[in-house]
This record gives structure tokens, sequence and C-alpha cells, in this order.
């Protein structure tokens, strides 16, 4: 053989070599991993509509990246949209680097169309599933995809490893043109059209029209163990997820490993991803994976209540059942039994996955989560009572500044923000009762909290039957946090810590706050930065159910924000 001929084996050699490496961390350390994602506008067609929508090198879902806890992924973005966009790492701290966490003007000024650039995305303790979706507008829809994140080399499982990996996200189709739907929605004050058809990785599927053909399928061989990776990229509800015959075994929530649970059903909000294994012990077939909307909420919120399914398909030859079984999943409307799988999960808490609850609280946070109304000269709006629909956290109502927040705090720029949300309601009233007019209608601001270095903070979240009591997804930046109380109705100062359990609550970055009641999240400030703090129901968050933590920096450069990268995106004003 040439000289060159075997240089060219070597090359192919070391090139297998190095992407085994990457898919399993079992070796050398590979630390740095580079991604190109390109922003563009690609022509779909589902539910025999085809349009053109927003996507990430022309996926949807988009790419998957996969690194091995603690490393490092650059993601260099090219805008070659029509919109200003930007990315957040969903799930991922980013430890004292908030100037690639992503919230369009909380954290950066958008990459506007033909610019670039480029993410550091730090990985520190999460292992599991997170993921990362664009947040500008309403674009996520159409832009995200799954981080995987492998134990650490020299690591493993904390369960026996399985034969192989799925990655499955759910999502949401609209008929219609996302950027026209929050427009209209924006220019009317009315609620934005519900979409067409939630998906699992971007198909309907049965019973969906025009899907039928085109239905994921995820094979399977008989006997094996799966990690499906479930991510829930929907807009706008909570979902319930079965497979039909196959029991649910749930190791890991939000990039973290809880007691695995076995279960028919999980129920899973916006933002949130699960981590489940599977064991393909039935008769080899067709079996159904299905989803299907929870939607706790008054009769004023309209909602998509279909159904989407994927098929889980064994491998060999058997004759294909003319109609696979069904998962059955719960109702709809039924909260006890997405209470009932809610409520058993609880953080693993082994020697090897230690947890850390503070127990003494130095910062305490009360805040009421609410649907408003903004008045409108002669009742003239789309919305209720011909006003505009909004919504708030302690009644203000998130309004976005013109540059973002970070470069402010970091610039000492003034007039973009002040530091003075309340940390209690402004007003007390029975928040979950018969409510009136109480608070109905909301202030606008850009009010931020201002946290200390390592403080050890509590915020209880107080929902409230303003408008109309609705579940809401609470979903917090640059941190995961320890969601150690729930309950219905208003929380109570003396009783309702009792319920806490402190011992092993789950470690989370989006959590449940049911209908009407309340939870409670506690997590140590060691992370310096601007932090997003908002319902993960795009619905709510466009209505400014937002706010804004700041960290402090600590006494020394190790625990201060880094100084920023070149090339941040410019602002235009
Ligand atoms: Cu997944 Cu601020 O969001
Ligand atoms: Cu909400």
């Amino acid at each position: 053989m040439e000289l060159s001929k075997i240089g060219l084996c070597l090359g192919f050699l070391f090139f297998v070599f190095l992407h085994g490496v990457l898919a399993d961390c079992s070796t050398a350390t590979r630390k740095v991993h580079r991604y190109n994602f390109s922003l563009r506008e690609t022509s779909f067609t589902r539910l025999c509509t085809t349009k053109r929508m927003l996507t990430v090198n022309g996926q949807w879902p988009g790419p998957k990246i996969q690194v091995c806890k603690g490393d490092t992924a650059f993601v260099h973005v090219h805008n070659a949209g029509k919109y200003g966009v930007t990315i957040h790492w969903h799930g991922v701290k980013q430890p004292r680097n908030p100037w690639s966490d992503g919230p369009e003007n909380v954290t950066q000024c958008p990459i506007q169309p033909g610019k670039s650039f480029t993410y550091e995305v730090t990985f520190s303790d999460e292992e599991g599933t997170v993921w990362w979706h664009a947040h500008s507008d309403w674009s996520r829809a159409t832009v995200h995809g799954a981080i995987v994140v492998l134990p650490s080399n020299g690591t493993t499982y904390p369960f026996r490893k399985p034969d192989a990996e799925k990655v499955l996200v759910l999502g949401e189709w609209y008929n219609g043109d996302l950027k026209e739907i929050i427009y209209n929605a924006t220019e009317t004050g009315a609620a934005p059209v519900e979409s067409n058809a939630y998906t699992i990785n971007g198909q309907p599927g049965f019973p969906n029209k025009c899907s039928k053909e085109t239905t994921y399928r995820l094979r399977v061989q008989h006997g094996k163990t799966y990690l499906i990776r479930l991510i829930n990229a929907v807009m706008n509800e909570e979902m319930f997820f079965g497979i039909a015959n196959h029991t649910l075994r749930v190791v890991a929530q939000d990039g973290a490993y809880i007691k695995p649970i076995t279960t028919n059903y999980i129920m899973t909000s916006p933002g949130q991803t699960m981590d489940i294994l599977i064991t393909a012990n039935q008769p080899p077939s067709y079996y159904y994976i299905a989803a299907s909307p929870f939607f706790d909420a008054g009769s004023i919120a309209t909602y998509d209540s279909s159904n989407t399914s994927a098929i889980l398909e064994y491998t060999g030859i058997f004759a294909p059942p003319a109609s696979p079984p069904y998962p059955s999943l719960p109702n709809i409307r039924d909260r006890a039994a997405a209470d009932k799988f809610t409520n058993r999960i609880r953080a693993l808490a082994s020697r090897a996955h230690p947890i850390n609850v503070p127990k003494k609280i130095d910062k305490k946070l009360f805040m009421t989560v609410s649907l408003n109304q903004i008045l409108c000269p002669g009742a003239t709006c789309g919305g209720p009572d011909g006003n505009r629909l909004s919504s708030s956290l302690n009644n203000i109502s998130f309004a976005t500044s013109t540059i973002d927040i970070l470069q402010a705090y970091y610039r000492s720029l003034p007039g973009v923000f002040t530091k003075d949300f309340p940390d209690r309601p402004p007003y007390v009233f029975n928040y979950t009762g018969d409510v009136g007019n109480n608070t109905l209608y909301t202030y606008q601001g850009t009010n931020v909290t201002m946290i200390n270095y390592g403080a050890a903070v509590e915020i209880v979240f107080q929902g409230t039957n303003v408008e109309s009591g609705e579940f809401h997804p609470m979903h917090l930046h640059g941190y995961s946090f320890y969601s150690v109380g729930t309950g219905y109705g208003n929380y109570d100062e003396t009783t309702s810590p009792k319920t806490y359990n402190l011992k092993d609550p789950p470690e989370v970055n989006t959590v449940g706050l049911p209908r009407n009641g309340w939870v409670a999240i506690r997590f140590i400030a060691n992370n310096p930065g601007v932090w997003f703090l908002h319902c993960h129901l795009e619905r709510h968050a466009s209505w400014g159910m937002g706010t804004v933590l700041i960290v402090k920096n600590g006494p020394t450069k190790e625990t201060s924000i880094r100084p920023p990268p070149p090339n941040m995106p410019r602002c235009s004003n």
C-alpha cells in the first residue's frame, strides 16, 4: 500500500475514534464542541398546508447538540432569515456568562438578518436532557432542538445503560405564519389563535389529516431497552404522554436524576424534559406513542384539543396490525391524573448525585401570577370586555426594554430598568377565591429584583383567579431550583412551609404552578447575572408574565460576571 493510502486509512480511523469519544465520553477528554446554526426560512408541509417557516439548518426539530457533562459548546449562529432572532439554551446554567443566555432584550439584542453571533454554551452540573430554542417573539415554535448531556468520563448513568437512546420532541404546528399570529394578537389585544396540531419530532401523526404516511417511527428491537429523551417544546399547553402496552420508567427531569417512577403516562409542561426508559418487551408489532393536552384553565381560555402520535415499530417480520393499540391517556381536564404523576417526582439524591436544599432563607419573594386586562380606550380591543389581554407577576406586566437589561446593568446605563420589583403583592386579597375586580388591571414596567451573591432564596408563586385561573409552568434562567412545596388555594405563611419536602425535592428549571394554587422553590444565588424568570406558556409570556432577577457579583473574580465577548449583537437604538 502506498504511504498516502495508509495516511488516509489512519485519518479515517482517527475520525471514527473521535466520533466514538463524542458519543459516549468513555476515553480521552474532548471538552470543546463546535456547531454551526444557520437560521433560514424553509418550506414545510403538514396537514396538507405548505408554508415557509424559520428553522435551523432547514430542520424541524433542529439539530441535536451532544456533549459530556461539564463540556463547552461554541454555537455559531448565522441569521439568514428575515427577522432578528436570539437563541436560548434552556436548562444550561451558563455560570457567570449571562452574555450567552439568549432572551431577547434581557441579555442581548437580537442577531439581525445577515449577522452572526457565537454563543459559548457552558455546561456545569447538568446531566441528562436539556434543550435550546429561539427566544424572540414566537419563533421558538419552529426553532428548537435537543441538548443531550452524557455522564462525564469515568461516571455512568444511575441505572443500567440503555441499548440505545432516542430523542422525542413534542411541538406545535400552526398553519399560519407565527410572526403574523403574534403580531395580530398584539395589535388587537385578543388571544393568539391556537395551533392546528401537536407534533412528535415535527410530525402530527394519526389521526391528523394528511399525516398517515409521515408519522414518526421509533424503531426498536425486541428485548432491548431504550432511553427516550422527551422534550416539551409545545407553546401553550401541558401534555400527557404514553406508549400503548409499554411501561414508562421516568429516570430524570430537566437535566437532573430522579428516583425512578414506573407509570403508564406522564404529564409534562412546556419547557420541561423527561428521560424515560422503555423496554421493548411486547410481541413485535406496531404500537402508538401519543401525546394529548392537559388544560387546566377557565372557560375564556382556548386551546388545541387534538392528539399527536408516533409509532413504536418493532424490527423483524410480523403482519402489521390494521389498527395498532393506542395508549389510554387522561382526559384533557384531568387535574387529578396530572397531580398524581407530578406529586411522585423526587430527586434521586444519592451519594453520586447529591442535592443541597437551602434550609435557612436569606431572601424571600412572594409573587402573584395573574392574567389581567389593560384598559382599551372606548373598549374597542379584541380581548375580554373590549380590553387588551395582559398578564403579570405581583401586578407588574413585564415591559421589554429597548436595549438589553444585562448591558444596561453591566455598563450602568440609566433609564432601562428599575430595581424595585416588590417582594410581596401590592394588594392582599383572597387570591384564589371570588376575586371580583381586584388587580384586574395591571401596571406595565421593567422592574427587577436585586439579589446578593450567595443568598439562599425562596420564591413562592401564588396563582390567582384574576381574569381566569390557569396552570403556569414557571421557568428560571441561569439556575435549577428545588421545588419544595405545592398546594391548592392560598399559600399560608405558617401552615404551608410545614408541608415542604426538604429531603429530596425535585431539582428542576421549570415548575408547574397549579391553577389557583401555589408552589414554593428554593435555590442558592451562586450564579451572578441577569436572569429571566417567566411563564413558559408563550401566550402568557407575550402578555408580560415575566420578570428579571439580577444576582450581584460575589467578592472575587471567580464569583463575578465575565466580561462580554467581542461582537455581541448591536442594539439598533
Ligand atoms: Cu425555555 Cu426563557 O425559556
Ligand atoms: Cu402562564
